[in-house]
């Protein structure tokens, strides 16, 4: 596993890290067994730090990393976010009272006195023009309820009008071979100001995994049979925003670039490594063997000139058109 700065944090964190949402909920069954076998996988294997969010299974999601903490020696950065409790959900419920209350709820779930790293969770566009928001922030740092904070955000013009706060050490967005805008604008102004990119989503929902074809079918509380069409949330985080069939033909190109013994799943976490303002990958993972699949993409030397050309291409050829100016 290699290690890259956060930020202006002081912290080395590993670049491929854990995504904790679908051990949480949203995703189907999952096993908690399995679930705390994911995360020590991980750890095993050099990860040493992980996104929750106090949604994720109603602080389910929090618990087990809790749990996980008590069971490991190894130091392990925890970000959780906080936001999406609001219902309705609404920039003005991003209020000092509301945010202390999360915190307070989050510290419980993860049992600790201060949170690594807090992230305000996709807030409405309104909130990154309330510097009161950050203001309230800068005030739960300085009582020690939180270290650093950060924003995940939906669309690169958040991301960029959050880094104009100082205080944000952060930027959760997603990025992914299916997801290329952020490398334009963002990332140079990002490692400008050394601001951390945790790039979610690196899977596009399991679909650049490789695995998918058109008869796979999600679970009823799976977001990716739920959420197809941007029925619950932002549509864009179910298979990265992009249409079943587009999205499956678009793999079976990428195909031809995945480097000898490894995984589809490598090629696209390894794609986003060579971007080297990205801090680090947060794929989820259900189960050790993806966990450890996952965590092996750090090993993989870098992807060649032809293997970047070609993502490129397929990114131009299918994907472009529908997601490009949209986030
Ligand atoms: N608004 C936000 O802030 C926000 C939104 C979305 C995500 N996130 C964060 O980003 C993290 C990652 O995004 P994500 O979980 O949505 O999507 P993702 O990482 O692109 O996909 C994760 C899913 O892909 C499958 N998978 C993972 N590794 C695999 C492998 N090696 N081989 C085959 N299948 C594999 C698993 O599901 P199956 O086995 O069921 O296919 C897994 O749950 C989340 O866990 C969360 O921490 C944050």
């Amino acid at each position: 596993m290699r290690y890259r700065e956060l930020g202006r944090t002081g912290w080395k964190v590993s670049e491929v890290s854990f995504g904790a949402w679908a051990i949480g909920s949203a995703w189907g069954r999952v096993d908690d067994n399995e679930s705390m076998a994911a995360l020590n996988r991980a750890i095993d294997l050099g990860v040493n730090f992980i996104d929750t969010a106090d949604v994720y299974g109603a602080g389910h999601s929090e618990r087990l990393v809790a749990r996980l903490k008590k069971e490991r020696r190894e130091t392990i950065y925890v970000a959780t976010k906080a936001g999406r409790r609001l219902s309705p959900h609404t920039a003005d419920g991003y209020n000092r009272q509301n945010l202390r209350t999360f915190i307070e709820d989050s510290l419980r779930n993860l049992e600790t006195d201060c949170l690594d790293l807090l992230q305000l969770h996709c807030p409405p566009i309104e909130v990154y023009y309330q510097p009161e928001v950050f203001g309230a922030l800068d005030d739960l740092a300085k009582e020690g309820k939180i270290r650093y904070y950060g924003v995940s955000v939906e669309k690169v013009e958040e991301a960029l009008k959050a880094i104009e706060f100082p205080g944000v050490q952060t930027i959760q967005l997603i990025f992914n071979m299916f997801r290329t805008r952020p490398a334009e604008l963002f990332f140079p102004e990002a490692q400008r100001r050394r601001v951390g990119i945790l790039a979610r989503v690196p899977l596009a929902s399991g679909m650049l995994a490789g695995k998918m074809t058109s008869q796979s079918a999600f679970e009823a509380d799976d977001h990716r049979n739920y959420n197809r069409h941007g029925e619950k949330f932002d549509v864009g985080e179910t298979f990265s925003g992009v249409d079943f069939e587009t999205a499956l033909a678009a793999v079976e190109e990428l195909r031809a670039i995945v480097p000898a013994g490894a995984t589809l799943a490598q090629l696209a976490l390894r794609w986003i490594l060579m971007f080297e303002a990205v801090t680090c990958a947060i794929p989820g993972a259900k189960r050790p063997s993806q966990a450890e699949d996952n965590a092996r993409a750090s090993d993989l030397p870098p992807l060649t000139e032809v293997q970047m050309a070609k993502a490129r291409e397929v990114y131009d050829t299918y994907i472009r058109k529908l997601v490009h100016q949209r986030w």
